[in-house]
């Protein structure tokens, strides 16, 4: 049997992170004791554990422990005692600590040792978390003070469906560490309310109406066709050309009706996003590019102290190991960028709110910027050298979100979609399939709007979560609203389902959790059981490498471990095993809750 090839872990997040309820901490633990017993000249062993995989549907164990191979390895030329690696399998295996977690162990092929844990320790281990509640699993990450830096759509300009993933990825990194016991969690809108298409705008505004009392936000309400149209006005007339430009200067001294205007139109673009932020259940705290423009001298002030501002071709520009291209810190027109804001937003973010951890949530697009902004940061000292000692800046990329053609998604009119429009019709098409139902007619309209609401808006977000973040990924509606397969609407019938079987058991689930025992005699109950235990390390997986897609994954697995096998083998109601099974319901649908709100999911409890 060859060893479990471990997830792939993309990011280079290698971070110290305390998860006492993970199964495979717990074996390593053990491990680590037998390495140290068996090479006690080689204390660099680190222990190899990971769960086992099904070979052609046969698994030899649940764990098992790789090192031997690679011990044998290290000591082949040494002299030692062993004659190879099953022996070192062996060794390892007559000197792990006993423990009431293993049943059994055994050597196979060229020294994997495999562990059948005791169904005894599952179902106690089980039982602790229907008592103490799915939080008592929660890791801890060595960190107090992190940011989400996600959505930050450009003010006046379209919030595309790449925002969108923004928003959704974003949103679930942050109830990551949030259920990590990272006690202060910012999520952080970085809109784009600063640049010079904002001349154009209240240059436009001021032609449109000469007397700014005049305007009022329905004038502007459709800002997309407003920009447009000023841009069409900047594009021909050099005359206005030259009005915006001195409107963004204007803007930036500070004029009052040029601060005006400007705020009416970010007003404006606010309420839009809020729509959509208030459908996906989504709270950001604002602080736009504007937010920092007053903090830039002074940045750039001490990286010049420090020599590395340069001048090229007329402009300030910082090089960056590894980088060809230099960064413009200060444009030929003494103009500050993108880049200047970051630099000023990240300095703010270290020094004044004390972050340890800022996440960047943008499309992969904007990689080298990134990349960038953290090298000049620790070129100038203001990073650790150490890319995973904390203060850390992590950012992590998305992939295109494409329509069914395989271009860029857009709407038939091929206008950029609107994001309000989207989730508009998720919900309406599940309303649709609803009302088809001969059901609903026992259903209030209340009733109907929220599980319309919670499994549409929940089917948009699983379908971008589930993909590999990196990955581009196809927008369908039919896919996403399906309710057979990997989809959000067949998680919800699932969950809505073991709901179900614990109200018609007429059982009281409090009661018999501290009255009844979890008993995992049945294979089936058995693995459900062994994967329910694995969330930890799962969860674990996901949250370091920050890769939604792998909770998701772990998410539908036990749908269908619950449904195909469990479900479909093993009685609940009315069985004799029913207080035991009713418990591995329940602890399912809590796992599954805990799996749905991380990904941001309103969980439905009928269907
Ligand atoms: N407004 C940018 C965009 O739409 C995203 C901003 C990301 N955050 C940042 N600090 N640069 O592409």
């Amino acid at each position: 049997q060859s060893p479990v090839t471990k997830t792939q872990s993309t990011s280079t997040a290698v971070i110290e992170i305390d998860n006492p309820a993970s199964v495979k901490r717990q074996l390593a633990q053990l491990f680590d004791l037998s390495l140290r017993a068996t090479v006690p000249d080689e204390p660099d062993v680190v222990p190899l554990v990971d769960a086992c995989a099904a070979k052609g549907g046969v698994k030899f164990g649940d764990y098992q422990c790789n090192n031997a191979m690679g011990i044998w390895s290290k000591i082949k030329g040494k002299q030692t005692e062993f004659r190879g690696p099953p022996a070192i399998g062996q060794a390892i295996v007559n000197n792990l600590p006993p423990s009431e977690m293993i049943d059994s162990c055994s050597v196979a092929g060229p020294g994997f040792v495999n562990v059948v844990l005791s169904k005894r320790w599952l179902a106690q281990s089980l039982q602790r978390m229907l008592i103490d509640g799915i939080d008592a699993w929660a890791p801890r990450l060595p960190v107090k003070r992190a940011m989400i830096d996600f959505s930050s759509p450009n003010i006046a300009k379209e919030m595309h469906v790449g925002h969108l993933r923004s928003t959704i990825i974003g949103d679930t990194v942050a109830r990551m560490l949030e259920f990590s016991r990272v006690e202060c969690v910012i999520r952080r809108n970085h809109v784009g309310d600063w640049g010079t298409q904002f001349g154009m705008l209240i240059a436009y505004l001021f032609e449109k109406f000469p007397n700014p009392n005049d305007v009022s936000v329905a004038d502007i309400g459709d800002l997309q066709a407003f920009y447009k149209a000023s841009k069409v006005r900047f594009d021909s007339d050099p005359e206005f050309k030259l009005r915006a430009q001195q409107a963004v200067v204007r803007l930036q001294s500070g004029e009052a009706m040029y601060h005006k205007a400007w705020k009416q139109i970010c007003d404006v673009s606010r309420a839009e996003f809020d729509k959509v932020y208030q459908r996906l259940g989504v709270q950001l705290e604002e602080k736009g590019e504007s937010f920092y423009n007053p903090y830039i001298p002074g940045v750039l002030e001490k990286l010049d102290n420090l020599g590395l501002v340069e001048e090229s071709d007329g402009a300030q520009v910082i090089f960056v190991e590894g980088v060809n291209i230099p960064l413009i810190v200060v444009k030929r027109d003494g103009g500050y960028n993108y880049f200047t804001t970051d630099l000023a937003s990240l300095w703010y973010r270290l020094n004044e709110e004390k972050l340890e951890w800022i996440v960047y949530v943008t499309d992969i697009g904007q990689q080298q910027h990134f990349d960038m902004l953290f090298k000049a940061y620790r070129r100038a000292g203001w990073l650790p050298k150490d890319e995973n000692a904390y203060p850390k800046c992590t950012h992590i990329g998305f992939g295109l979100v494409l329509g069914d053609d395989g271009k860029r998604f857009r709407s038939r009119s091929s206008e950029v979609v609107r994001l309000v429009d989207l989730l508009d019709e998720a919900k309406r098409r599940c309303k649709t399939a609803i009302l088809e139902r001969d059901t609903a007619k026992d259903w209030s309209e209340e009733e109907i709007e929220k599980t319309t609401e919670a499994i549409g808006y929940g089917a948009v977000k699983y379908a971008d979560l589930k993909i590999n973040r990196l990955t581009n990924y196809t927008f369908n509606f039919d896919q996403m609203l399906n309710d057979k397969g990997n989809t959000a609407v067949y998680l919800q019938y699932a969950h809505a389902r073991i709901c179900s079987i614990i109200r018609k058991s007429g059982k009281d689930v409090e009661e018999i959790k501290r009255s009844g025992k979890v008993v995992l005699d049945h294979e089936d109950e058995r693995a459900l059981g062994l994967h329910l235990l694995q969330f930890p390390e799962v969860f674990e997986e996901a949250c370091t490498n920050l890769l939604p897609n792998l909770l998701c994954e772990y998410l539908y697995n036990l749908a269908e471990i619950f449904s195909k096998k469990f479900y479909s083998n093993c009685q609940v109601v009315g069985s004799p095993e029913e207080t035991s099974r009713l418990l591995l319901c329940e602890a399912t649908a809590t796992v599954m809750r805990k799996c749905f709100y991380l990904l941001g999911i309103v969980p439905v409890y009928k269907l």
